[in-house]
């Protein structure tokens, strides 16, 4: 069987280095290589989204329009990829459409050409709206699905959602696996639907977690889909990808390889050398984790919590937290388990298990999750679980800063700090609403670390965010 060429999206500036050391790799590093990835002839780079934009102004004292606008004037001919949490954009609460309209303007206009946007919950509404700004502002609106598995979560399931995503307008779908749960022979059976239920272009993304991500990347391929993700072979497997190297060699034969592996190979040896630097951000995990095929706690969200237990000299109750979690995650309508909703979803687990009670105390998060206020939740709430929250929810208007408000704030902001000109510009606005305290450090630091910084840095906060 000869298949026509896919496309290959290289994700060692997002993902790989988010997955796998904290997404603490910093602009200085990625800048020598740049060309060198240009020419390689990928579809796309996938260099920025939610945790890198927060690392950079959390950890790194980089400003991250400053990395988007570095990579883009030295990445001529290849197309920039951001990811985007739908309504939460970069962030972890929603906000406005006026911001989100902002938002992907700047980014836009400073070098994102392919917007891969998605939503916890699925919930179509949530990023209907950025959809129809990326194609406002010309640039490549790829509607995503966040994939998992659980009774409600069938194929047609996703072929509805699919659907919806390509009425909205998206100019590609994303398949978003970012636990690395979807098996190779579902991968084939859901794309061939796929491929003949839509007309958009369809991109592949899942993750070395659980072994399968070779087999599944390669049915995918053989089912005809358009575009895989890949990362760079120094920068792969464990809770990152399939290598780069891997899936070409798997796709071509020697004599008819569009691909230079020689300039593979030393973009490989270069980046081999900065994960060296970095390795103190590295997780725990040798090989694969089976665990997430049982359980679905995504590796990174099951080592942080493993670390916190360690703290509390709670050790003993890490078999309970790990069936705690798909307990809660039935209980709340079977949402995946991604940026927000993993963080939540953990965090109210941690409490169940530490209070030898279930829902004795719940978190704020979590009540507004299960109230709706993330959003639509795919499948039925416990009705149990409705009572207590109705119960023990307080008056609260979730707290949406309109545009107007937050430049006052920013205006105040930066006459008190002495830094009347920044208020000027639209990209630090959009920082200083995105991550209100971090760009209050950044503009008027001091590059000194925190306490807190340290004690995050240590808990790998970055593996943690599982998107
Ligand atoms: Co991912």
């Amino acid at each position: 069987m000869k298949n026509k060429k896919v496309n290959i999206t290289e994700v060692v500036l997002r993902d790989g280095q988010q997955s796998l050391i904290a997404t603490r790799m910093r602009l200085s590093d990625m800048t020598p290589i740049l060309s060198k990835l240009d020419n390689i002839g990928f579809s796309s780079l996938e260099m920025w989204g939610g945790a890198t934009y927060d690392c950079c102004l959390r950890f790194l004292n980089e400003d991250p329009w400053e990395r988007l606008k570095v990579i883009k004037s030295n990445v001529i001919k290849t197309k920039l990829q951001m990811l985007l949490r739908g309504k939460n954009l970069v962030g972890y609460k929603k906000y406005d459409d006026t911001v989100t309209d902002l938002f992907i303007k700047k980014s836009s206009e400073n070098g994102i050409d392919i917007f891969r946007i998605f939503d916890a919950l699925n919930d179509i509404n949530n990023i209907i709206h950025s959809i129809e700004c990326a194609n406002k502002y010309n640039a490549n609106s790829q509607g995503t699905i966040s994939y998992t598995t659980s009774p409600i979560h069938n194929e047609k399931y996703w072929l509805k959602l699919a659907k919806d995503i390509e009425d909205a307008g998206a100019k590609s779908l994303g398949i978003k696996d970012m636990a690395g749960l979807l098996k190779p022979k579902t991968a084939y059976e859901l794309i061939k639907k796929l491929k003949k239920n839509l007309n958009i272009p369809i991109h592949l993304h899942t993750h070395a977690t659980t072994g399968l991500s070779d087999a599944t990347n390669f049915k995918a391929y053989e089912a005809g889909v358009d575009n895989i993700d890949t990362s760079i072979s120094s920068f792969s497997n464990l809770y990152a990808h399939t290598a780069t190297e891997s899936l070409i060699s798997m796709i071509y034969d020697d004599n008819d390889n569009p691909f230079d592996m020689n300039e593979l190979a030393e973009i490989s040896d270069y980046f081999q050398n900065i994960r060296n630097k970095y390795s103190q951000y590295e997780g725990s995990m040798k090989g694969v984790d089976i665990k997430m095929l049982i359980n679905q706690v995504p590796g990174g969200m099951l080592s942080i919590l493993e670390k916190q237990l360690l703290d509390l000299n709670k050790s003993d109750k890490l078999d309970d937290l790990v069936k705690e979690i798909p307990r809660i995650r039935k209980d709340v309508g079977y949402i995946p388990l991604v940026t927000p909703a993993s963080q939540i979803i953990g965090a109210q687990a941690l409490l169940n298990i530490l209070d030898n009670e279930r829902y004795k105390n719940l978190n704020k998060e979590f009540i507004d999750l299960v109230k709706g206020d993330y959003g639509k939740i795919p499948g039925d709430v416990d009705k149990a679980l409705l009572k207590i929250v109705d119960a023990k929810s307080y008056d609260q208007t979730i707290e949406s800063k309109s545009v107007d408000q937050a430049r006052l704030d920013f205006k105040d902001f930066c006459k008190e700090n002495n830094l009347e000109n920044l208020h000027k510009s639209d990209t630090d606005l959009l920082n200083f609403i995105l991550f209100t305290k971090e760009s209050k450090d950044f503009y008027t630091k001091s590059s000194v670390v925190s306490m807190n910084d340290l004690i995050e840095l240590q808990e790998g906060f970055g593996i943690y965010m599982s998107d």
